[in-house]
């Protein structure tokens, strides 16, 4: 998917692409390197090269990145004495070790502008222009004590003396030594300053929106707000910005960080998760300024990737005025003028005659007009705009581009098997609730979690028994005893004599958790197993390494002795799961174990392995696997680790937005959605992943779910909206149209909503204000429908423009249509 994706981005206006080097990922054990696949990072860097564009390498090694453990490899905590991120010898002797092969890596490859005495051939174009060291230590410094600032110096040092001959630079390090360039990370950072007038201010991470967590909302950051924030940065001098994510995509098997990390890692970005769906069948086509300006038009006929409306489109149009604007950015310095109580202009004028301006209202509620260089200009609450000649507004913030898609969501594909899995050949195998073979130890008491497994797995076994004496008197009552468990995290299912009786998790970063359920217990001797897990490792956050997993206190309460304590008990231990042991997933080790073949698999049945064979979706689009009738788990197809799943919902108590306000500060909680809803239902199956036929779905469900109900959903778009004001366009010439197209071979079928006035909400949602001309949906129809294509002036003649005497604000035309 690389090449489609770069495109996506260079179509987008974008010419550097950004990227993190995960250190767990390429050196598996000390010196076993792996840059296999998705591994392949020389590849992927001349796909960046081969499209025409610059990279900035992150080498971290330390990430955080909602990645597993922050990137850095879990064996480097075992190695006796290593405090990660700190002036640590064995910590700085590994770091050093990854640094240096990855820039020797790209050294070989010659991706280095400058290198020493070697010529700079033709097809060897400069590529990195960057590169970064270390990751926020800023954030964390305080933990480290004394050591911190000698680590930094040491980081610096060691990786100015790579001699690249480009520069490093540390994030969200206002003290990184020279030449090493501190650059900012954060959702504004028009106000940042670097630590050294000779030092360019770089923005490193400018977050579009915001990964999800298993169980929390779903976060959203509006197009306009993304623009502002940008548009700010170059206002006051800005050099380099980056999206942190452009594209997200997802954290396929057990990569994500956490805890709680979903393998979705969208981040409602730019380019969608899923990140290719037009080519074939689908693909839209807008322009937006099309009486004006031809160049404006987006043809996304001609992209391969699956940019996210209308975020990805009013980027563009803000790359290209900042591109604009590029001869007056670079000729000088910005001067600042007040137009206003919170009106701010800063202009770009060097006398020569090239000049770019940057206009912004900083109200978080008013619009308001401002008088620049003689010429009236209409502001609306918190936005910039840019005017490349210091003339014309070719672009302003808050006026989002005018075309959306629909739906967000996946849609269950048309054909086999949409039905679910069922009617198909099931292969089942189930786990034994406790231990397996052999066990691993036994301790009086319990161990650490990830201490143990060393994250080889999510899963470790506690089992331990209890002796329950005939005459407990909860056995003469209907009562049931109490187990009370206490955990460090992450979850945790329990079983009694095999019998599952409840599941406990921590909930959004916070990991701890208490489990408290009614358990069934007989006379006699009972099994007790508790199955911890883990659910990624923490990624960021001062010596986030030693933050264990696991279980700290294990209580039975309601028996004749009151309440009996069982965490210094004789404890048995057993890593992982069988069917994980034999590889059972894995193209060469499904025939590991006697698996039981059935037409009716069972349901809600824990501990379970589902092995079925299934014939890919049909088409072309992104398939995603919907698993809301699910319990937790993992997957895999083909041997390929689809990740873990986990359809938790959030609390339908929450607070959730219909609209997100652009207007006004945005942090992560500001817009979430999904109340009550699986924070994750899909789970990203890449198209290459399947064969003709003969595809082997392989489920492990730990706490009971219906397989059947398992189904292939397919990312398409359904709708297209168009969403215009009767300001666009800002200048003169030309009139506001609003234009359709949709994809070749199709028509428009039907107009799902169309309001002149002032229509509200979302594509997919859109709802009439109180202002409506009665018209809108026939003038609609009369110009589209039945046609591939179709553009509607925004005139008298068409819309009834007396909706609203006197009203302050500009008529909209909100439309929806299908294309068939
Ligand atoms: C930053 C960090 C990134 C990522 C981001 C949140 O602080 O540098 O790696 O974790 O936060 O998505």
């Amino acid at each position: 998917m690389w090449p489609g994706l770069v495109q996506t981005a260079k179509e987008g206006g974008v010419d550097v692409i950004e990227s993190y080097v995960f250190w767990n990922g390429h050196e598996l054990s000390p010196g076993k390197y792996n840059f296999e696949g998705r591994y392949d990072l020389v590849k992927f860097v001349k796909i960046v090269q081969q499209a025409g564009m610059y990279m900035i390498l992150r080498i971290g090694p330390f990430v955080a990145a909602e990645w597993n453990f922050g990137g850095v490899p879990v064996w480097l905590h075992y190695v006796p004495g290593t405090v990660f991120r700190s002036d640590n010898e064995p910590f700085k002797h590994y770091m050093q070790n990854f640094t240096t092969f990855i820039v020797n890596l790209m050294k070989q490859e010659k991706l280095f502008a400058p290198q020493g005495e070697d010529p700079i051939s033709q097809d060897n174009e400069l590529v990195y222009i960057i590169q970064i060291i270390e990751n926020e230590y800023g954030y964390y410094e305080s933990y480290y004590g004394d050591g911190a600032k000698r680590y930094v110096t040491w980081a610096a040092k060691m990786a100015v003396s790579q001699n690249i001959g480009v520069p490093w630079i540390m994030c969200q390090q206002d003290d990184a030594p020279d030449p090493v360039i501190n650059t900012c990370n954060s959702f504004y950072c028009d106000q940042f300053t670097p630590n050294s007038p000779n030092k360019p201010k770089i923005w490193t991470e400018n977050w579009p929106g915001w990964f999800k967590t298993f169980g929390a909302r779903d976060p959203h950051r509006p197009a306009e707000d993304v623009a502002f924030s940008v548009a700010r940065f170059f206002q006051k001098g800005g050099s380099v910005h980056n999206y942190y994510m452009y594209h997200g995509g997802t954290n396929f098997g057990r990569t994500s960080g956490g805890p709680f990390i979903t393998t979705s890692y969208d981040y409602e970005a730019p380019i969608d998760e899923y990140g290719k769906v037009f080519y074939f069948s689908w693909y839209l086509t807008v322009s937006v300024f099309s009486a004006r300006q031809p160049e404006l038009k987006y043809l996304m006929d001609s992209l391969l990737g699956l940019p996210r409306l209308p975020k990805w489109g009013h980027l563009k149009e803000l790359h290209r005025a900042i591109k604009l604007s590029e001869h007056a950015l670079l000729k000088s310095e910005p001067t600042t003028l007040s137009l206003g109580p919170s009106l701010e202009a800063d202009v770009y004028d060097d006398g020569s005659g090239v000049c770019a301006a940057f206009l912004s209202n900083l109200d978080d509620k008013i619009d308001k007009n401002v008088v620049f260089r003689n010429v009236s200009y209409h502001l609306p609450a918190w936005s910039v705009s840019i005017l490349p000649d210091c003339k014309n507004v070719a672009f302003n913030t808050a006026k989002a581009s005018v075309v959306e898609m629909v739906p967000e969501e996946l849609q269950p594909s048309v054909t086999s098997p949409s039905k679910g899995l069922k009617g198909l050949k099931w292969d089942i195998f189930m786990e034994n609730a406790g231990i397996w073979g052999v066990s691993d130890f036994t301790k009086n008491g319990f161990v650490d979690h990830i201490n143990i497994t060393k994250d080889t797995t999510d899963y470790l076994w506690y089992t331990t028994s209890i002796i329950i004496g005939e005459n407990e008197e909860f056995l003469k009552k209907a009562s049931r005893p109490v187990l009370l468990i206490e955990s460090k995290g992450h979850a945790l299912h329990a079983f009694v004599n095999q019998e599952l009786q409840g599941s406990a998790s921590g909930n959004g970063s916070h990991s701890p958790f208490k489990f408290e359920n009614p358990i069934s217990l007989k006379a006699g001797k009972n099994e007790i197993a508790l199955l911890s897990m883990t659910v990624g490792l923490q990624n960021a956050g001062g010596l986030y390494e030693w933050v264990g997993a696991g279980l700290t206190s294990v209580k039975i309460e309601g028996l004749n002795n009151g309440t009996v304590d069982l965490s210094m008990s004789k404890w048995t231990y057993k890593i992982g799961l069988q069917g994980e042991h034999l590889g059972i997933y894995k193209p060469d080790g499904l025939n590991g174990v006697n698996w039981v073949s059935t037409s009716e698999p069972p349901r809600n049945q824990p501990l379970t392995w589902y092995k079925v064979v299934v014939d890919p979706p049909s088409g072309d689009e992104p398939v995603g696997l919907d698993m809301i009738h699910m319990g937790k788990g993992l997957a895999w197809l083909n041997g390929e680790e689809i990740g873990r799943y986990w359809p938790i919902k959030s609390s339908k108590h929450d607070k959730c937005v219909d609209e997100c306000d652009y207007r006004g500060k945005f942090f992560p909680d500001k817009c979430l959605t999904g109340c009550g809803e699986p924070s994750q239902r899909w789970y990203h199956v890449p198209r290459s992943w399947f064969k003709p036929s003969g595809n082997i779905l392989v489920i492990f469900e730990e706490k009971g779910g219906d397989p059947t109900k398992i189904t292939f959903s397919k990312r398409k778009t359904s709708s297209l909206c168009s969403n215009i004001g009767e300001d666009f366009p800002m200048v003169d010439q030309g009139k506001a149209a609003a234009h359709l197209k949709c994809p070749k071979n199709t028509l428009i079928s039907n107009v799902k909503f169309a309001s002149f006035g002032n229509p509200s909400g979302r594509c997919g949602s859109y709802s009439k204000g109180d202002c409506h001309d009665p018209n809108s949906t026939s003038t609609v129809e009369k110009a589209c429908l039945g046609k591939n294509e179709c553009s509607i002036e925004l005139t008298e003649e068409k819309f009834d423009k007396g909706l609203r005497p006197g009203a302050a604000t500009t008529e909209k035309l909100a439309i929806e249509a299908v294309c068939t």
